[in-house]
């Protein structure tokens, strides 16, 4: 497919997926400034924070830690699954994130959390999860967003960032938010749907991946990045492809490029690297990268822009979003629609 053809997008894109992606530094920046307005539980000494949220809903809170890791003195765990670990309890606060607030493990971490008397906020645009909130005198941080769960990824993270820094757990990041913000417009200058595949970065990688199997690595905090780009392939183009983090893949990955010889002819590997990555790890990205390609196999890199970690984080994470989104489009498929994880949870809800 041609990817400078914009009124084929506009005919396959029937619900502006184009537009909640070039809409993500406003998202960011609007979550940030509405979470210093909502309401905190009681105060008291919190040892760990638990985020319980699935898909498009759990991955701001990957980022959120991540980018934290340096900054906050307690553990910041996210929780995707149903049972929460056996040390949650009063000193620990539990944020149940779901975007429509009808997520069957959100909803049952929530329950527990209750049993347990951990301190709750629910996020989420609606749904059980708010009734419940409302009903219990839960703090409710209900946010108003018509679109599907992963394009909200800048409300899950502002909304958590306003959030810790509200309850003295970290500093002001206000200037750190600003220029994340900045520094994505700069780079939606050459992403954009009528920028040409030969000055739009984002559009030559998406028709490298075409009829490949990807896979997404990177280390330190762009880690959950990959992670994002892995589910933004998944979810937009309905298309395979997987994450590894480095270091760790450099201790088991690696040994597995020889076999199935004619799988791994067809895939391709994606690396995101920063300037403000551990040293040793840059250096790992580029070596791994290396043998990859003496195995054969196919790679490209993009590095993160901006100055500081969150503007590295949003620069790589929105790239990738637009190159899922590209990906989508060379595929000819709606980016919005997902109705096999529709028809699972339907089903899921019915035993
Ligand atoms: O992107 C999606 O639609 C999914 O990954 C959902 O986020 C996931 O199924 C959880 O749903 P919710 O975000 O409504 O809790």
């Amino acid at each position: 497919m041609n990817l400078d053809d914009i009124t084929a997008f506009q005919q396959i894109d029937s619900q502006d997926m184009i537009g909640q992606i070039n809409g993500l530094p406003d998202q960011l920046n609007r979550a940030y400034e509405i979470g210093k307005t909502f309401p905190l539980p009681e105060k008291r000494k919190f040892h760990s924070v638990l985020i319980s949220g699935m898909g498009g809903s759990a991955i701001g809170a990957d980022l959120v830690a991540s980018y934290l890791q340096d900054n906050i003195s307690l553990p910041i765990i996210v929780h995707r699954d149903y049972e929460l670990p056996r040390w949650a309890g009063e000193d620990t606060l539990l944020v149940a994130s779901s975007h429509s607030g009808n997520t069957e493990e959100t909803l049952w971490t929530y329950d527990q959390a209750r049993q347990r008397g951990c301190a709750i906020v629910a996020i989420c645009t609606g749904g059980k999860l708010a009734d419940l909130a409302r009903k219990d005198g839960v703090p409710l941080w209900q946010f108003d967003h018509r679109h599907a769960p992963r394009t909200a990824v800048g409300f899950s993270f502002g909304l958590l960032l306003a959030l810790f820094e509200q309850l003295g757990l970290i500093s002001p990041v206000e200037q750190e938010v600003d220029e994340a913000v900045h520094a994505m417009r700069n780079v939606q200058t050459n992403l954009g749907i009528d920028v040409p595949v030969t000055h739009n970065p984002a559009k030559r990688m998406a028709g490298q991946l075409f009829g490949r199997w990807v896979v997404v690595l990177a280390a330190d905090y762009l880690a959950p990045v990959a992670r994002r780009w892995k589910g933004q392939i998944n979810e937009l183009a309905k298309a395979w492809a997987q994450f590894e983090f480095l270091p760790e893949a450099d201790h088991n990955t690696l040994a597995g490029l020889e076999n199935p010889s004619a799988m791994l002819m067809n895939m391709m590997a994606l690396f995101i690297q920063a300037p403000g990555m551990n040293s040793r790890n840059q250096k790992r990205i580029e070596l791994t990268r290396e043998m990859f390609m003496t195995q054969g196999i196919n790679t490209d890199m993009i590095v993160a822009r901006g100055e500081g970690k969150l503007a590295h984080i949003w620069t790589s994470l929105l790239f990738g979003d637009y190159m899922a989104y590209y990906l989508a489009m060379a595929y000819g498929i709606d980016p919005t629609p997902i109705p096999i994880l529709d028809a699972f949870k339907s089903e899921m809800a019915s035993v």
